[in-house]
């Protein structure tokens, strides 16, 4: 660990977050071959439930059955045409939206149009291409590269731990936020690494929720947050609420033994990971072009098992679009600051320097840096 007042190198060049060449480098070395997160099992809800989403460049398609939730690429074994392109559906089996060829639940061709002009036919070879899924806790993960190690291998032990322990089946998902970003995916996760900008960029939501913030004033007298660095995460750990009556007696009320504490998680690259006491959150960064990436976000909330008082009298609900709003706004605030920061990236030719505060940004650096030149 690092010391909190030491300034560190930004190891990155400003060309790391602008250049076309830099970001096919990243796209074939660091993040094709990762694991990413691109749903959660709320997002199918019932049987038959379809999702298409892009992933670093590609199409895929995810479809629920009774045999499970499988993720294929979004292109028909016929001519290649998306076998769907909308957001979501619900389909008993997909069905190709130009000649109506129909897929089964492993994605194998089971319905032909006309079979009779595609002779001989093996349906077994007729299929859409299987993406390598996953499941931890309530999210849903796939790679696009088939070399790479398991899902939980990939993660390592500690960010496998924590997702399985917060985005548990209790759970109920309040919030599912998409975003797009006008910079690079980089930035947005480098922002959410620091809490150096609350005071410039989020003087708003401060100012408009002051009884809110009044119950985070003051640090316990330990003080300081404690920070954990590793090859393949960052993560901090905060008291931030702790020496209010309000915010403990709050989380006594709805959630008994929970925990004052904030724990925010870097999984690098592009994976971050947050608790409270009542409210877990997850977000995943990634680009969609070199100065252009796009946020999922999934907020869930503990407030107890259903049957209790807040569930009795429906206000969970109510709590959900708060929570949500709440990210909203502070999400907002950040976003505001992006572009800026993209264009100046295009335009500098100086290193940069960061604090002790921004610690775990250095560490984003470090893991960018040794993959990149390792591969
Ligand atoms: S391209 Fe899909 S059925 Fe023809
Ligand atoms: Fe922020």
């Amino acid at each position: 660990m690092l010391d909190h007042g030491q300034a560190l190198p930004h190891l990155l060049p400003p060309s790391a977050y602008a250049s076309e060449e830099h970001h096919q480098l990243e796209l074939a070395q660091v993040l094709r071959p990762s694991w990413h997160c691109i749903a959660s099992l709320a997002d199918f809800a019932n049987p038959g439930d379809y999702r298409t989403v892009d992933l670093l460049g590609r199409s895929l398609i995810l479809h629920r059955t009774s045999r499970g939730i499988r993720a294929f690429v979004n292109a028909c074994a016929h001519r290649h045409t998306q076998v769907s392109s909308l957001p979501c559906g619900n389909e008993r089996r997909l069905r190709c939206q130009y000649h109506g060829w129909e897929y089964d639940a492993e994605g194998v061709a089971c319905v032909i149009p006309d079979a009779g002009c595609f002779m001989p036919l093996d349906y077994q070879a007729l299929r859409l291409e299987p993406v390598r899924l996953e499941q931890l806790g309530q999210l849903l993960f796939v790679c696009l590269e088939p070399a790479s190690p398991p899902l939980r291998e990939s993660l390592g032990a500690r960010a496998t731990a924590a997702l399985e322990a917060w985005f548990g089946p209790g759970l109920r998902q309040a919030a599912a936020i998409g975003l797009d970003h006008d910079c690079n995916w980089k930035i947005p996760i480098e922002n959410s690494l620091e809490d150096y900008h609350v005071k410039m960029l989020h003087d708003n939501f401060i100012a408009r929720h002051p009884k809110l913030f009044r119950l985070f004033q003051g640090r316990p007298p330990e003080g300081k947050p404690r920070y954990e660095i590793d090859d393949n995460f960052s993560s901090v750990h905060d008291e931030f609420g702790a020496s209010s009556a309000g915010y403990r007696f709050a989380l006594e009320a709805l959630r008994k033994q929970s925990s004052v504490a904030f724990e925010h998680l870097h999984v690098f690259p592009s994976m971050l990971l947050g608790k409270t006491g009542l409210v877990t959150f997850f977000q995943s960064v990634l680009p969609t072009s070199v100065n252009r990436s796009r946020s999922l976000v999934r907020i869930f909330l503990d407030l107890g098992q259903a049957g209790t008082p807040l569930h009795e009298r429906g206000l969970a609900p109510l709590a959900d679009r708060l929570v949500a709003a709440m990210f909203r706004a502070l999400m907002r605030e950040d976003e505001r600051v992006f572009p800026a920061a993209q264009s100046g990236m295009r335009d500098s030719t100086r290193n940069g320097l960061l604090g002790g505060r921004e610690q775990r940004v250095y560490a984003f650096h470090r893991y960018l840096t040794s993959a990149l030149t390792s591969a």
